[in-house]
């Protein structure tokens, strides 16, 4: 058995990407599976911060080969623009970075479309995404007749294929009502034959070599996007992403077979962040908000947007363990919580005057959530240079361990600043 899965339990931003660098050194494949670049990991190693979105994380470390599997929608002109970044810090890619022929491409149709998409949603509320393209490149491909995947763009008819979509697409983009309609097949065309020809030593059929790397008892670290609350089945959908962000995407995004992977870490900060619409039980809405919006640094890595700030919330969390067949925890951002006198945690759901462990599935219900809150004791040290768990304050240990108790996972991991330095091992 080879593999682990590092996974978000809440609505992403949960410092996914400082862990997946941290275990990398343990690893020899990291993998990314799901999503694009809408996801924003950052990074900091020392002095450096890297702010990665579709390269995955693991690739500040040597020795370790990164794939971008086939569930990933890539875009090729902005994965250039990283490669080049990794590239003049010094990063060398050769034979470390893999992109699956299989990856569907985010063509400049997309972005055009979800701009308009999100303008007009059945539910009266914005998902607002990252405009990054990502819903409506999975739904090409989902359609799958208008779909252009990384391979096709190596191949001799891939001119034909731009001009018969884009033909479809001006209609499509027209009825809109977008300028974006005027788009020209032959300028498309080169830009994208050029991306190719840049990104022809990395696209590979990943595929086949990450099966014969389980089977050659090869080490694998999957790293998720997003986080399992945005996925699109399980998720708090609509409010969600186009892809399956939880535990439960890891194969068919990967394509390795789950009997391959026997570990999963579950990442969770210590309150909950959300960027984008959608219900949120428990957001504040106030200065605690506020003051841990800026204690946080809780701005988007990929849009800057503020993020919405609120109470751990143990209902969702101990739900998206569970779906994600989770086995343990990773818990970020300890630090930010110092400071405050009280801390509250949500531990059941009040629904229409019933209280509930469960998750709801309708997007109603959870906007009408009422949370249902445990106030435990803050602890004003500052935390960030505790480097074992009986370090730190007396109330932020009985904080870790409710969390604990709450979601039904050990916690593995606690996180107590952005440098890999800052991260507490808890023994077993
Ligand atoms: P990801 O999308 O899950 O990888 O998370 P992001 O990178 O979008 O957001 C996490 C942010 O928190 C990044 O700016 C990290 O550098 C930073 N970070 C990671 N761990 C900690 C921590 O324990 N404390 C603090 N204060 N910041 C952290
Ligand atoms: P990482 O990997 C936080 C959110 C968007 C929006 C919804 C749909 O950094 O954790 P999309 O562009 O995917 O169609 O937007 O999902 N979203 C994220 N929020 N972190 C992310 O990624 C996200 N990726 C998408 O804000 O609400
Ligand atoms: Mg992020």
């Amino acid at each position: 058995m080879a593999g682990t899965c590092v996974i978000g339990l809440q609505w992403g931003d949960e410092a996914k990407g400082k862990l997946v660098d941290l275990l990398t050194p343990n690893f020899d494949i990291v993998v990314r599976y799901q999503g694009g670049a809408n996801a924003g990991h950052t990074v900091v190693v020392g002095e450096n911060t890297y702010k990665l979105h579709q390269i995955p994380s693991g690739i500040l470390n040597q020795g370790v080969v990164n794939v971008v599997a086939p569930g990933v929608v890539l875009n090729p002109r902005t994965v250039l623009e990283e490669i080049d970044g990794l590239l003049s810090r010094g990063l060398p890619l050769e034979g470390r970075l893999m992109l699956s022929d299989r990856a569907h491409v985010v063509m400049p149709w997309h972005a055009a479309e979800d701009a308009a998409f999100d303008k007009s949603t059945a539910d009266g509320e914005n998902i607002g995404t990252t405009m990054r393209g990502i819903g409506p490149c999975y739904r090409d491909k989902v359609g799958r007749s208008h779909a252009v995947r990384l391979g096709d763009m190596l191949r001799d008819d891939f001119q034909q294929r731009i001009a018969c979509i884009v033909d479809f697409k001006r209609g499509i983009l027209a009825a809109l009502g977008g300028k974006d309609a005027e788009l020209d097949a032959a300028a498309i065309f080169q830009d994208y034959h050029a991306y190719a020809e840049k990104l022809k030593p990395y696209i590979a059929d990943t595929t086949a070599y990450l099966l014969d790397a389980v089977e050659d008892n090869k080490r694998l670290l999957f790293e998720g996007a997003q986080g399992a609350l945005l996925d699109i089945d399980h998720g708090t959908f609509p409010f969600v992403t186009s892809s399956n962000s939880s535990g439960v995407g890891v194969s068919s995004g990967s394509g390795v077979p789950a009997r391959w992977v026997d570990k999963v870490i579950g990442v969770i900060k210590a309150y909950c962040t959300r960027v984008g619409g959608g219900p949120f039980p428990t957001e504040l809405n106030d200065e605690t908000g506020e003051h841990i919006r800026v204690e946080g640094n809780e701005f988007g890595t990929t849009t800057g947007r503020p993020r919405r700030c609120g109470w751990f919330d143990a209902v969702a969390a101990r739900y998206t363990a569970r779906l994600s067949g989770v086995d343990s925890l990773s818990l970020m951002m300890m630090d930010v919580l110092s400071k405050l006198p009280e801390i509250q945690v949500c531990t059941s759901y009040e629904i229409n005057g019933e209280r509930t462990q469960q998750f709801p599935s309708h997007v109603d219900d959870l906007r009408s959530v009422k949370p249902v809150y445990e106030t435990l004791p803050g602890w004003r040290e500052d935390v960030t240079g505790v480097r074992r768990l009986e370090d730190f304050p007396k109330a932020a240990r009985s904080y870790i361990a409710r969390l604990s108790e709450l979601v039904e996972q050990p916690v593995a991991f606690v996180s107590v600043g952005p440098d890999r330095a800052q991260t507490v091992f808890v023994e077993k």
